[in-house]
């Protein structure tokens, strides 16, 4: 049977490669590209994905791959690796330093390793399937607030089909229903956050399997639980419905959420005309 410990000391070195190189176009501001509309790409994003998928290859030639910019390597092999290399384009390519590197790897349909690297503050998350979690070397727990109403929580939004996307709802009615809601940008670190105990929860719609592989270990490791917002299991391969909380208030969460996909009990947003 292979152990988490196998891969995740080489995981933690490759994660913080790619965040030096991060670090480095930071440094000097990089143009921006677009993928679609909003959607925005840098040079920062490809040379991090190759400095990654280009370790893992010699590492583990065998091991299967999806990485955001277009690493896709599949024969059926127990291992999967899903590689965000710079989770928080927007962020990072308008200088504002949240965002981060997500490694994470799946064995036999399960999550198994991950590391998520935020280079802006040298944080280096990681996990092992039944091994814990930390936080540059040291145990990492989620939070013990046990309201809703007295929790920090985070969601996102996403760039592409943004018109398309019912989060403002949620994210009002939850707003009105907590000590707030955060939109910092960056999936992977908003999971990570929540594995650090700083957010007490967090939700958001139409990920992809390298935004939440790594963090949604963290997670569960750090003594969390996440589901899609009904409450069912979650499933990183499509990760249509992320919702991870401390535990303590997911079910609380996933009431509020029947409430407001049942329209019911909604906050009325007020008017500007009468402000
Ligand atoms: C995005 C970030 C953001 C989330 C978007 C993601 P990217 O990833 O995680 O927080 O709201 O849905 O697409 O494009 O910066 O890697
Ligand atoms: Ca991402
Ligand atoms: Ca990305």
């Amino acid at each position: 049977m292979p152990q988490p410990a196998e891969f995740l000391r080489a995981m933690r070195e490759i994660a913080r490669h790619a965040g030096a190189l991060l670090q480095r176009h930071a440094a000097q501001r990089v143009a921006i590209e677009y993928k679609g509309e909003v959607d925005i790409v840098t040079i920062a994003d490809r040379e991090s994905e190759q400095l990654i998928m280009g370790r893992i290859r010699s590492l583990w030639p065998t091991h299967d791959a999806v990485g955001e910019e277009g690493t896709r390597r599949s024969t059926g092999s127990d291992f999967i690796w899903y590689v965000d290399p710079l989770d928080g384009t927007t962020n990072f390519a308008h200088g504002f330093p949240v965002y981060c590197v997500s490694i994470g790897l799946e064995y036999k349909g399960e999550l198994f390793a991950a590391v998520v690297y935020d280079p802006t503050r040298d944080e280096l998350f990681s996990a092992g399937k039944g091994s814990g979690a930390e936080l540059n070397g040291k145990p990492l727990h989620v939070s013990a607030t046990k309201k809703l109403s007295e929790s920090l929580l985070a969601t996102g939004f996403p760039a592409h089909k943004r018109h398309k996307n019912p989060n403002i709802h949620f994210y009002h009615q939850i707003t009105m229903r907590s000590h707030g809601v955060r939109r910092a940008g960056s999936a992977a670190l908003d999971l990570a956050n929540t594995a650090a105990g700083r957010f007490d929860g967090f939700w958001e719609f139409n990920l992809n399997p390298w935004d939440v592989a790594a963090g949604a270990l963290l997670v569960t490791e750090a003594g969390g639980a996440i589901s899609d917002m009904h409450g069912r299991p979650f499933d990183h391969r499509s990760a249509r419905q992320t919702l991870a909380t401390n535990g303590i208030i997911h079910a609380a969460l996933v009431d509020q959420f029947d409430q407001i996909f049942a329209g019911r009990n909604l906050e009325p947003l007020p008017d500007p005309r009468v402000f």
